[in-house]
């Protein structure tokens, strides 16, 4: 697979930060080529490329844009994404910390594709980094021409914002952000109506994530046909940022065709933390369900995955070696979901409560088998019933767990080996 770097570039090009830098390698030529189409075809041309959004959930970007309502009195506003706050998520971060007149530049294709003058970009507020190098480089772009009364000396008009978020994942759920934006508590709307119609204000909204703005620069700057020449098919095109942790040499954020294979991901970021066994991996973020060592071939895309019953999620991949204890690495999602359930639904509410409860009863050696079908009979319960996807992804790690490593925590229990001992995360030793 070709290992050419298009969505980190810039990185290691600190002279990026600013405009005359970042125009040094073609930086804005993709707004200007965008500025001289019609917006219906900037919105083709993503389409075209086959475009899925990197958030999490996959929507195809050019479909979303194209939802829209031209013909509209009301302004329209674009939202970036940029919470971040799932578990093993890392990757924006790198984005726009390194290069953020990309993701500026990514907006503002966006804003002239549906006819919005305003992006706000929702920032979690541990980013604090990153909001500054953000708030830097928009003060450049406005001082540019860029951004403000005339893009480009175009006559559409686009102005950008910070807002920084206060530490809540739910925040990162496109509605709750919204509400978080306006002000309010952050919790989730119903859907329907859809972001794209009643948005941020009431006013129609698009909501896309960094990564995905990022790809529509590039985009509109090489064409849809050489977007799509990437990946694994027509429906798994593009480059893609992965964000490895865990039990490996080399953590931190890669890029890859999507469609690379874990093993491959895994052989680029060093192999396995002192050559050690693999034991599970979660492909997609805290959401994912995991996997186990034979399924290392498997191409990370997004079809791929959801066939094999994971998710590629926020591609946040999660390596755990032959010493991990798979209760205790579960319980810990479970308890990150039930401290960040909003409250609003009870079988979200309660059920990763119960969820957390009964791992730590398991975890802690008070647990029995029966314990093990108790979980999975809440399981089930806890998803597809609530108003937004987190009940859904508190279900992935719990109920890979017993699906996976059932018989494996069924012998532990019988035998009483918990709590399992527990390993230093990184043995560094001693420290001179
Ligand atoms: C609980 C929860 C948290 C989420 N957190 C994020 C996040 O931090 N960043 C993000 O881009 N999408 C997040 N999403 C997905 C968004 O709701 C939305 O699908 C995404 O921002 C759309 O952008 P995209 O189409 O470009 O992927 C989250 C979803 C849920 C249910
Ligand atoms: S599913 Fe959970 S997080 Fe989502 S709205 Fe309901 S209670 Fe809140």
């Amino acid at each position: 697979m070709a290992a050419e770097r298009v969505l980190t570039c810039n990185v290691g090009r600190p002279e990026a930060k600013t405009v005359r830098g970042y125009r040094e390698s073609g930086g804005y030529e993709a707004l200007a080529r965008a500025l001289r189409m019609q917006p219906e075809e900037v919105i083709e041309e993503v389409k075209k490329s086959g475009l899925r959004g990197r958030g999490g959930a996959g929507f195809p970007c050019g479909m979303k844009w194209s939802f829209v309502p031209r013909n509209i009195e009301k302004p329209k506003y674009i939202v970036c994404n940029a919470d971040e706050s799932e578990p093993g998520t890392f990757k924006d971060r790198l984005l726009m910390e390194h290069d953020p007149h990309q993701l500026i530049e990514g907006c503002v294709i966006a804003g002239w594709a549906v006819g919005a003058s305003t992006t706000y970009i929702y920032i979690r507020g541990e980013y604090t980094l990153a909001a500054r190098v953000l708030e830097d480089a928009i003060r450049d772009a406005y001082d540019s021409g860029i951004l403000g009364t005339s893009v480009l000396g175009s006559g559409f008009r686009h102005d950008m914002f910070v807002h920084c978020g206060a530490g809540a994942y739910i925040c990162g759920e496109e509605t709750g952000l919204l509400e978080s934006l306006e002000g309010k508590r952050g919790q989730p709307r119903v859907k329907p109506p859809f972001p794209a119609v009643v948005g941020a204000f009431g006013c129609p909204t698009v909501i896309n994530n960094v990564e995905t703005l990022c790809c529509a620069v590039h985009i509109l700057k090489r064409g849809a046909d050489w977007f799509k020449s990437i990946g694994t098919d027509e429906r798994n095109t593009g480059p893609k940022l992965y964000a490895i942790s865990g039990h490996v040499e080399r953590p931190g954020t890669y890029e890859h065709p999507i469609g690379v294979t874990f093993q491959e991901l895994l052989d680029g970021c060093g192999g396995m933390y002192k050559g050690r066994a693999l034991k599970a991996f979660i492909p997609g973020g805290a959401s994912a369900p995991m996997m186990t060592a034979a399924d290392a071939g498997i191409r990370m895309d997004f079809d791929t995955l959801a066939k094999a019953g994971s998710m590629l999620g926020s591609a946040a991949v999660i390596v755990m070696d032959e010493t991990t204890c798979i209760v205790r690495s579960t319980l810990r999602l479970a308890k990150f979901f039930a401290h960040e359930s909003c409250g609003q639904c009870t079988p979200c509410r309660e059920g990763t409560n119960w969820m957390r409860l009964i791992l730590q009863r398991i975890e802690r050696g008070d647990g029995s088998e029966a314990d093990l079908d108790l979980l999975a009979g809440v399981v089930p319960n806890v998803g597809g019933i609530s108003l937004c996807a987190l009940g859904d992804a508190a279900q992935g790690p719990v109920k890979s767990m017993i699906a996976r490593f059932g018989d494996e925590i069924r012998d532990n229990i019988r035998n009483r080996r918990y709590p399992l001992p527990r390993q230093p995360f990184f043995d560094f030793g001693a420290v001179a």
